[in-house]
């Protein structure tokens, strides 16, 4: 999980939306649950969470279940910021999500205040009038049948979740007020509280998946790869599952809705192997596996029809922030093995993927990780990066047992997370840790600490 500046990465109520139904259908890899017996080197850690042979198939399904609700939650969370931000729809001033949380808190009566923030229920608060102008005009563009990604899928959304035309503006602002709630809990309330951090990561374990992504996971990949490499220079990575590589189609800050959705971390990973020797392109195949169906339905398009991939840092620059020399030169080469490259201004650029690259990305599959794992040949490395901090500490255990069935003897896992219980099973797993690099990003003018990351390195043991 990124750290400094407090910068933490960012349901079956309704039908499933069908573009998930057309990515599930086409799922080729068998996906298979979990028994007590696979669970065998973590059945006392389960034990001691109240997980037995008993009960075991009942809280996998009630977490799956769980899970693809959280799916519906993120998606709806990333039409709220898409609604306050996107000039697509309107020529209003975007609105930045998390002022707008500020304002509506403050708003209300100091009575109402605590009700709202901490009572069980979200309760109706007055939805200001720019925001309820937004969203009527967001209702009306999402009318008819829209050409571009990202309204493609919202309407597609909206449309499915509200199905009745005439109450969509009201679902709207009850969705924009339970994201209020949300981001005003985590961005104000959670870090002024004594367990500040600790808070904001419970808030973590419970909220909507969101997809949103970012090329600085790149980075943290790359520098985990690198340690590989300088120690086994000899290595081939020819088998990658990227679980969760995400998608960026509206964060809750800085959207670009000038350009469509990227999933830009399958092509990182890939550009990483090939450009450190640690992988061929012709002898490469990668697997991309997210719970969301979206995600994997972009990626199975962008496998036939290969991306133009903009890249610009989320960081941006400014004054205040000094990137470090080496993020610098990581953005300098990046995506430089997988296609060609346009160069912009400042920390932008555009990669075109090459046919051979595309090729090389197999297609994705629709996975929860906690509950599921794929079949067939074990991987020579699994990337997890910004996905473990949505898990609570069983979950983990469950995700992280999955994806050591998945790594073959010898195979390396790369992720993110420093979380006490990955020390605690890993070992049992035959994961155990063997490296760990601290990634300092950029550098900020009056923070206490930098932007960083850590990256943690895995390797399966050979003999059990
Ligand atoms: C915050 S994004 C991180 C994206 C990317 N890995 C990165 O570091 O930029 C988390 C991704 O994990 C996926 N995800 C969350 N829970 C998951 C689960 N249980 N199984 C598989 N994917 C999951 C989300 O859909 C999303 O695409």
């Amino acid at each position: 999980m990124r750290h400094g500046l407090g910068a933490i990465p960012r349901p079956l109520a309704f039908p499933i939306l069908l573009v998930g139904a057309l990515a599930a259908a086409q799922s080729s890899s068998s996906i298979q649950r979990p028994t007590w017996r696979d669970l065998v080197p973590i059945q006392s850690y389960l034990a001691r969470h109240g997980v037995s042979s008993d009960t075991l198939h009942d809280v996998i399904d009630r977490t799956h279940a769980k899970n693809a609700a959280r799916v519906r939650e993120g998606d709806l969370d990333h039409l709220v910021f898409y609604a306050l931000q996107s000039t697509r729809f309107t020529t209003r001033p975007p609105i930045e999500p998390a002022l707008s949380a500020k304002a509506l808190v403050e708003s209300l009566h100091p009575e109402a205040h605590a009700a709202f923030l901490t009572g069980p229920s979200i309760p109706d608060v007055p939805v200001p009038a720019a925001v309820r102008s937004r969203i009527a005009e967001l209702v009306t563009y999402l009318g008819p049948q829209r050409s571009d990604e990202r309204a493609a899928f919202f309407r597609q959304l909206v449309h499915t979740a509200f199905p009745a035309a005439r109450g969509r503006e009201a679902a709207l602002a009850r969705e924009y007020v339970r994201v209020m709630r949300f981001l005003y809990r985590k961005e104000f309330l959670a870090p002024a509280t004594a367990r500040g951090t600790s808070d904001v990561h419970d808030l973590y374990r419970e909220r909507g998946l969101s997809t949103d992504t970012a090329i600085e996971a790149g980075f943290v990949v790359h520098t985990g790869l690198a340690v590989l490499q300088a120690l086994e220079p000899t290595r081939r990575v020819r088998r990658v599952l990227v679980v969760g590589p995400g998608l960026d189609l509206a964060p809750r800050t800085g959207l670009l809705d000038d350009a469509s959705p990227q999933s830009y971390q399958p092509w990182a990973v890939m550009d990483a192997l090939v450009s450190l020797g640690l992988s061929q392109l012709g002898d490469l195949s990668i697997v991309a596996a997210d719970i969301n169906p979206r995600v994997v339905d972009h990626l199975r398009r962008a496998r036939g029809s290969p991306p133009a991939l903009r890249l610009a840092s989320a960081l941006g620059v400014s004054d205040t922030v000094v990137m470090s020399p080496d993020y610098l030169d990581y953005f300098t080469r990046l995506g430089r093995t997988i296609g060609s490259e346009t160069r912009g201004a400042g920390l932008r650029k555009v990669i075109q993927v090459s046919v051979d690259s595309a090729r090389a990305l197999v297609p994705a599959e629709t996975l929860d990780i906690v509950t599921e794992r794929l079949g067939g040949p074990g991987f020579d490395l699994v990337v997890a990066t910004n996905i473990f901090p949505y898990f609570n500490d069983l979950e983990l255990a469950l995700a992280m047992s999955n994806i050591a069935a998945m790594t073959r003897p010898g195979g390396v896992v790369l992720h993110n997370e420093g979380r006490a219980v990955l020390g605690e099973i890993t070992t049992d797993l035959g994961l155990p840790f063997e490296q760990a690099r601290y990634v300092t990003i950029a550098t900020i003018r009056g923070a206490t600490a930098p932007l960083a990351d850590s990256v943690f390195l895995h390797r399966k043991v050979t003999t059990r």
